[in-house]
């Protein structure tokens, strides 16, 4: 991946002379009324054999000169397993339905032409056997998306047979034969991608009917499983679509076929299709318009929310919103089919505040995965040969990782405002959550580029006396992790006082800080 660097350096006021907004932000967090989980699963990637991702950023091969653990490179396993990623979107995506799993498996891995991204060669070297090593080795669970598009049902319950059959079937016995013999466990199953558009193009009635089979026939024979099937869902805020999707799914009945999630798929891209916004040089005005566009998120998962009540008001169907993430310009010199990006302060805080929605609705948003993992648009890691370098994305998902599987909380504030030329944003924004072993955790998240902001969070009941944490900034929101200066957008350890249940800190203008209340 080429890293750009930056060229305009604007001024964040983290200088002294800084001088800070009208008054302190009081969060008032009430932990007496507590939500629902913030599933793990929210914290979900995706990696689709797309450009440089799977080769050269995770699979190099055995015979690499890049450390490597048969195949998977050793450094970016290490520093994926620091996420604690729950789960693995793969093979695509787009390339999801053109993917036929048998290319990717025995002796001989098949060639295919990848003509959703670029029609360069994809040898397949990295199929079934190696994804499995792959959630293996960073410590994952399995979402495969299974080819509707130009598949069939038979070639996707041959597959899931393959992965999952604890009975010595012929599939069985051809994984054996490739070397594992246990069943693999498959969490996650997506029916298609984007059928609507790169996935066939289909009206929703084809869809569904579709959508049915491959619900009811396509299933996993590992008993120690249990499978969720998650349905193609809209591509923002299409609600024909939801509304075929659900009422599909209300008139099933017996054991004719379940679905346990419905996707919903929203970039972040400014200034219409296709993206042509830069991911690195950019000015505050941009900063601003990029973050009131990612804002949208709130309101088009309510109003998709609003949708599925209509048929599941028991909220028994999640909504995985499993592409999310912004979508620039591609770096200058790549392969445009490579959707490489560069990956700035800003998309740090973008993704700080796109977690704190998912956490917001967690009753119904179960699951999400950020597009992409390595080296493809919003990145947590990019690579280049041997070299290797964690953006400010991936320092925000492992500043959340006490946010896994917590309890959400209330919060209340006043949020002010910040304004940049026609566009005015909640200057802050704020989480609060009760972690699994029963610490207070807060996200502070600083949107406003030119002040600082004082923060109270008051705890009723806590009898903590200090709290600890990360706090992500940096001398301007365009500021990159390059290969050559690897740590200029790196969290640095902040420590804040509890007095009487309240906690008091000044946060850097431009900033995300998670902090967790010592017991
Ligand atoms: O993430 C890149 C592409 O965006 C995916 O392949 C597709 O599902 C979406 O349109």
């Amino acid at each position: 991946m080429r890293a750009a660097v930056s060229g305009i350096i604007l001024s964040l006021g983290l200088m002294a002379s800084a001088a800070h907004a009208d008054g302190d932000i009081a969060v008032n967090v009430d932990p007496s009324h507590p939500g629902s989980t913030i599933d793990r699963h929210i914290f979900g990637q995706f990696a689709e054999q797309l450009g440089t991702q799977i080769y050269g950023g995770i699979w190099v091969g055995k015979d690499s000169k890049i450390p490597n653990t048969r195949g998977i490179r050793n450094d970016v396993v290490a520093a994926l397993r620091d996420l604690h990623i729950p789960d693995v979107r793969w093979p695509g995506g787009c390339y999801a339905d053109q993917y036929h799993w048998r290319d990717g498996i025995g002796k001989n891995h098949n060639a295919r032409i990848n003509t959703s991204w670029g029609d360069v060669l994809d040898s397949n070297a990295f199929g079934t056997n190696q994804y499995f090593d792959f959630l293996h080795q960073i410590g994952s669970e399995a979402y495969v998306s299974v080819n509707v598009g130009s598949g069939t049902v038979e070639e996707a319950a041959d597959w899931m047979e393959y992965m999952t059959a604890d009975k010595p079937t012929a599939l069985a016995r051809l994984r054996a034969a490739d070397g594992h013999p246990a069943p693999y466990s498959v969490a996650f199953m997506g029916i298609g991608n984007e059928s609507w558009d790169c996935g066939g193009l289909m009206t929703p009635t084809e869809y569904t009917a579709r959508m049915r089979r491959y619900a009811r026939f396509v299933n996993d024979l590992n008993p120690a499983d249990k499978l969720q099937k998650i349905a193609v869902g809209p591509g923002g805020p299409d609600t024909a679509w939801t509304d075929a999707v659900m009422d599909t799914w209300k008139q099933r009945h017996g054991w004719s076929f379940d679905i346990q999630g419905m996707s919903l798929h929203s970039y972040t891209v400014f200034g219409g299709w296709p993206p042509h916004m830069p991911s690195t040089g950019f000015a505050e005005q941009d900063y601003a318009n990029v973050l009131q566009e990612t804002l949208k998120m709130n309101a088009l998962i309510d109003q998709q929310s609003a949708v599925m009540d209509k048929y599941d008001p028991d909220k028994k169907i999640a909504l995985v919103v499993d592409e999310w993430g912004a979508w620039y310009a591609p770096a200058p010199g790549s392969n445009p089919a490579f959707l490489q990006q560069q990956n700035s302060l800003r998309d740090g805080i973008l993704a700080a505040l796109n977690l704190n929605i998912f956490a917001r609705h967690a009753d119904r948003v179960r699951m999400a995965n950020i597009a992409q993992m390595v080296n493809v648009l919003q990145s947590m890691l990019m690579t280049d040969g041997p070299k290797m370098v964690k953006t400010p994305t991936y320092y925000v998902f492992k500043m959340y990782v006490p946010f896994q599987d917590a309890t959400y909380l209330p919060v209340a504030y006043d949020a002010g405002s910040y304004t940049a030329g026609s566009v005015t944003l909640p200057r802050v924004d704020a989480l609060a959550a009760r972690t699994k072993d029963g610490k207070i955790v807060v996200s502070l998240v600083n949107v406003d580029p030119d002040h600082p902001a004082d923060f109270t969070v008051a705890v009723p009941g806590t009898s903590a006396s200090s709290a600890h944490g990360q706090m992500l900034t940096a001398k301007a929101v365009d500021s990159v992790n390059s290969f050559s200066s690897p740590d200029t957008v790196v969290p640095k350890p902040v420590s804040a006082s509890v007095a009487n249940g309240t906690l008091s800190i000044t946060l850097p203008p431009a900033s995300v800080t998670v902090l967790e209340m010592d017991k």
